[in-house]
């Protein structure tokens, strides 16, 4: 083998987020970001060998594929990575480098190419990172288009390929990128110490973003935009209860609501500074963009529904 480029999206999640560590359902949609690995005999490239000694997450997602296939990877493969997927904003940039890098390992090594594998290396790579990982991330990096995920049991994990987009009638999403101080793993730790302090609150709150969840994908079904809107700002709320909801993010999501949009972040949130990625919907996204420039965060828009994982070249 002399070349391998093997691509993954980066993803929004619509609806559940937290929840979906818990057993309930979440729906995530990829986007038109990529990230994409190459690896390469060249020897005029980064060598693997070294990325995984400064990258300890490289390191987990190679040490998976290993231990998997009880080899070990060759020393003198340069490896590039090309991301078009802003890292640490709650839009799956880790996962889609575990996909992508399980995906071009196995295509390097000759084993079948096997999207279920896949996700399952890349969701054991991404717990490495946060142990409690729901594996939604890696799901929708592997499979792509809008999924409706539930982590019954650490075994069980159910998706569902949903057959519709979401509808081109509906106001494109305007993305604003608050940034984020903490790291996923912070976030999803804080929130089973809230949960564990206060079960009942919890248990009450879960089963409300389990509806809001539904009333999702039900308004997406229905092409019912305002049904939509009303369940993204009700999730929003049910988030910013449940403490993943920064200030200054909360600001913002305030702002939009004032001038008759509706917002939510997306992913795991942030309490101290920013709270990553919102998606914001208003009849016209150029206030939006307004909006977000005004609190000092950069906006842009993606294209929602892109493809999996994906073999985007391979030379013999
Ligand atoms: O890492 P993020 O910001 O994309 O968040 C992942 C979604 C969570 O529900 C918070 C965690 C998980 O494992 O599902």
């Amino acid at each position: 083998m002399n070349a391998v480029s093997v691509s993954a999206p980066g993803k929004l999640h619509l609806a559940g987020e937290h929840a979906v560590v818990y057993g309930k359902p979440a729906i995530v949609v990829s986007t038109s970001l990529r990230l994409s690995i190459t690896l390469e005999k060249s020897g005029k490239g980064m060598l693997l060998a070294e990325c995984r000694k400064h990258d300890a997450y490289v390191d987990a997602i190679v040490r998976v594929f290993e231990k998997k296939y009880g080899l070990t990877v060759a020393k003198d493969i340069d490896i590039g990575i090309h991301s078009a997927i802003p890292s640490g904003s709650g839009m799956g940039s880790s996962a889609a480098l575990a996909v992508a890098c399980i995906g071009a390992l196995c295509v390097w090594h000759g084993f079948p190419w096997n999207v279920q594998t896949i996700n399952d290396m890349a969701y054991q790579a991404e717990k490495t990172k946060h142990n409690t990982s729901s594996g939604s991330d890696p799901a929708i990096a592997t499979h792509g288009g809008i999924l409706w995920y539930r982590k019954e049991l650490e075994f069980l994990k159910t998706l569902w390929l949903l057959p519709f987009k979401v509808p081109k009638t509906f106001a494109p999403f305007v993305l604003i990128n608050t940034g984020r101080a903490e790291s996923t793993g912070e976030l999803v730790s804080y929130v089973g110490e809230e949960k564990k302090r206060n079960e009942r609150t919890f248990a009450v709150l879960l089963h409300e973003i389990e509806e809001v969840t539904k009333r999702v994908a039900q308004s997406i079904h229905d092409e019912n935009e305002q049904d939509f809107r009303d369940a993204v700002k009700t999730n929003e709320a049910l988030l910013e209860r449940m403490g993943v909801v920064s200030t200054r993010a909360k600001d913002c999501i305030r702002d939009i609501e004032k001038a008759g949009g509706v917002a939510k972040i997306s992913g795991a949130g942030g309490r101290v500074e920013g709270s990553g990625v919102i998606i914001a919907i208003h009849d016209i996204p150029r206030r939006l963009v307004k909006i977000a420039k005004s609190h000092g965060f950069p906006s842009f828009q993606v294209i929602l529904g892109g493809e999996g994982v994906k073999m985007e070249q391979v030379r013999t």
